[in-house]
């Protein structure tokens, strides 16, 4: 018998994107698993793209009378609720740092919860992430609002976000709003610092740069090497945008501070877009803000600056969601062939592990 991938509709207000899409999904059915799709009114796939690609789909919700042996798939937290989960579940749960809740929310799975954060590589690398396009996604984000700051000169704020249908709307929205602020400042291009340049995030962030058109010169690249010297760095109040993308693992000399700001008497900085955005760690190498920020009101403002325009913070922790069918596909055939070892979760080393490590936390609750 096919081993069945019952893939849940998200519920999570604004999550547009999907663990499986129609491709991935399409390409499960040939490898022999039985894929059933709920249908979704919020996934930014339509339900006749599984139609067509020859998914059945199912109702929306139907994922809790599937039976036991099902496998249910999907991205985001469960809505909160005290019922047992009797199934075998892939998501990501939040569950396994002790966050708020986790203790309720861990205790209701009853089965398994393979979480999708932890599915690691032999060696010990994420199989699957959202890195690339949460950087990709910043660093649009990031262009967009330095230009409006660029053609506002009043401070008018930078109005909500919305998930853009496809990259190529991005990118065309973005070189629009880079070529009407270059209009409004005399023809200058942006100079954008990026940290973290070699990583998943870092990568996103460069090519983003690269495909709304700013030349070579204008994209600096850090990565460890760089940063060896230790911050503060003049080469971020020098920039116009600084991306920070780094996999913070421990206390580092900060990047930038008030006072580097401060300090620069000559400063270009006006925009910084926290893409790793730690900062509630206490080795937070962007150390001047303290709260997340949303896609209702993008940035923040950097208190205690003495003189100069503001600089504005990007602290968004969901940016993949900005290009939720890219992020899904990118993310999704990541994770396709961990999803094709699935009919042989007991031995496959992904699954084994991921079920080590769920039953080492569930017996953390007693
Ligand atoms: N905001 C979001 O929506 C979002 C989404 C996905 C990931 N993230 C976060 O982004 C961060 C990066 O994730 P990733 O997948 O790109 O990690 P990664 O491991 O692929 O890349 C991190 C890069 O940072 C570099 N780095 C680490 N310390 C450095 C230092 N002190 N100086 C210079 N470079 C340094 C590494 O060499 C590496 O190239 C993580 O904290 C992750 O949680 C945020």
């Amino acid at each position: 018998m096919a081993t069945v991938i019952h893939l849940r509709a998200e519920t999570k207000p604004l999550e547009h994107r999907s663990c499986l899409t129609p491709t991935t999904a399409k390409a499960l059915v040939e490898a022999g698993y039985d894929v059933r799709v709920e249908r979704s009114p919020q996934s930014i796939f339509d339900d006749k793209e599984f139609e067509d690609a020859g998914i059945p789909l199912v109702p929306t919700g139907s994922w809790r009378d599937a039976p036991s042996d099902h496998v249910i798939v999907g991205l985001k937290e469960l809505p909160e609720d005290n019922f047992d989960l009797i199934h075998e579940h892939i998501q990501f749960a939040h569950v396994f740092k002790q966050q708020t809740g986790y203790r309720e929310t861990l205790a209701r799975y009853k089965n398994c919860l393979y979480d999708l954060e932890f599915l690691n590589d032999e060696n010990g690398r994420r199989v699957a992430a959202f890195g690339y396009y949460a950087g990709f996604a910043g660093a649009a984000l990031a262009l967009e609002i330095w230009s409006w700051q660029a053609t506002h000169p009043n401070g008018e704020g930078y109005p909500a976000v919305k998930p853009y249908p496809n990259e190529a709307a991005l990118i065309s929205h973005v070189k629009g709003s880079i070529a009407a602020a270059k209009e409004a400042n005399g023809g200058k291009e942006p100079r954008v610092v990026i940290i973290g340049a070699l990583g998943r995030c870092g990568s996103g962030s460069v090519d983003l740069c690269r495909k709304v058109g700013l030349g070579a010169e204008s994209i600096l690249e850090w990565d460890m090497a760089e940063t060896a010297k230790g911050g503060p760095f003049e080469e971020i109040t020098q920039s116009d945008i600084f991306i920070n993308c780094i996999y913070l693992m421990g206390k580092i000399p900060p990047f930038v501070t008030r006072d580097s700001i401060n300090a620069d008497k000559n400063r270009k900085l006006r925009l910084i877009c926290d893409v790793a955005c730690d900062p509630n760690s206490p080795f937070n190498p962007v150390p001047v803000y303290d709260i997340w920020t949303t896609f209702e009101k993008p940035t923040v403002d950097v208190t205690g600056i003495e003189s100069g325009p503001p600089v504005s913070v990007i602290s968004i922790d969901h940016l993949p969601t900005l290009l939720p069918r890219e992020s899904s596909e990118s993310f999704s055939g990541q994770l396709l062939p961990s999803l094709k070892a699935l009919k042989d979760r007991q031995t496959a080393r992904v699954w084994a592990d991921a079920k080590k490590l769920f039953e080492e936390k569930k017996a953390e609750l007693e």
